[in-house]
């Protein structure tokens, strides 16, 4: 498993994003966890970091194709297809260059199994994204949004509103240092919302800590992220992914 994420940390040595190490390891593992019983979607690609996450996941796992959606109106579009031939991912990836709210029909009638949030970051275009792409999400399919902590009012907004407040979300976690994940059920448990809730203060505790982050020594920061990571490895492997 670590040489396959040495793998992957080579490939994204090179490409431009704002996704952490942690980030890009949890979509990487949940692609492989897919079981086949629907498609990879992401929405907003950018130049492809998170979008060979999950390529180079899903490689790992059961092939299952990816769909990248992303306008490119500006930049980004061909350092995006350099960079996925360069990851030897671009054949499992389609590229959808429409916007999200238009791009339902070029993923067909397929259910999706792994979706991630990552497009236009205005509140009614994240809940837009919710409401057309979570229906398609199969129960036991996992829902990953990023930037869903200040300074990103909108995506934090529909994440905590929709998350992790919700009802239809188990193995509800926060992943330094935006990211939410959840996996969709018909109605979760209790205990799910307890975790769910203590996912939303780890995260409120993290944006409180943002301002005086530069103040906070490195080794402080270091164990901070690494008992995030064992949160959200200890939550990936109760759910099958390894
Ligand atoms: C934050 S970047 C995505 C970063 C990328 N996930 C990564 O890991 O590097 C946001 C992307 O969303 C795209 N975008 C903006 N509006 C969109 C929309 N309506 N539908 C899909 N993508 C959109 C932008 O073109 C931009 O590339």
């Amino acid at each position: 498993m670590t040489n396959d994420l040495e793998g992957l940390h080579r490939d994204l040595a090179g490409v431009g994003g704002w996704l952490t190490e942690e980030e890009g390891d949890t979509l990487y593992r949940l692609a492989r966890a897919c079981t086949g019983r629907g498609v990879i979607v992401e929405i907003g690609s950018f130049k492809g970091r998170s979008t060979i996450c999950l390529a180079r996941g899903s490689q790992a796992g059961r092939n299952l194709p990816v769909y990248a959606i992303d306008p490119h109106r500006g930049i980004g579009y061909e350092d995006f297809k350099r960079n996925l031939a360069e990851a030897g991912v671009e054949d499992m990836v389609t590229h959808i260059r429409q916007p999200s709210q238009e791009a339902l029909p070029a993923i067909g009638e397929e259910p999706i199994e792994l979706l991630f949030i990552d497009g236009n970051h205005k509140y009614p275009m994240v809940l837009e994204d919710f409401e057309l792409f979570v229906p398609r999400l199969v129960d036991g399919g996992y829902l990953v949004m990023h930037d869903t902590t200040s300074p990103f009012p909108g995506s934090k907004r529909v994440a905590e509103e929709r998350v992790y407040r919700s009802r239809r979300f188990r193995d509800v976690r926060f992943v330094f240092s935006t990211m939410t994940v959840g996996q969709k059920v018909a109605a979760n448990t209790l205990a799910d919302r307890i975790q769910a809730r203590r996912a939303l203060y780890t995260k409120k505790l993290f944006e409180l800590a943002v301002p005086v982050r530069e103040h906070i020594p490195a080794s402080l920061e270091r164990l901070g992220r690494r008992a995030l990571r064992g949160r959200s490895r200890s939550g990936a492997s109760a759910t099958g992914a390894r």
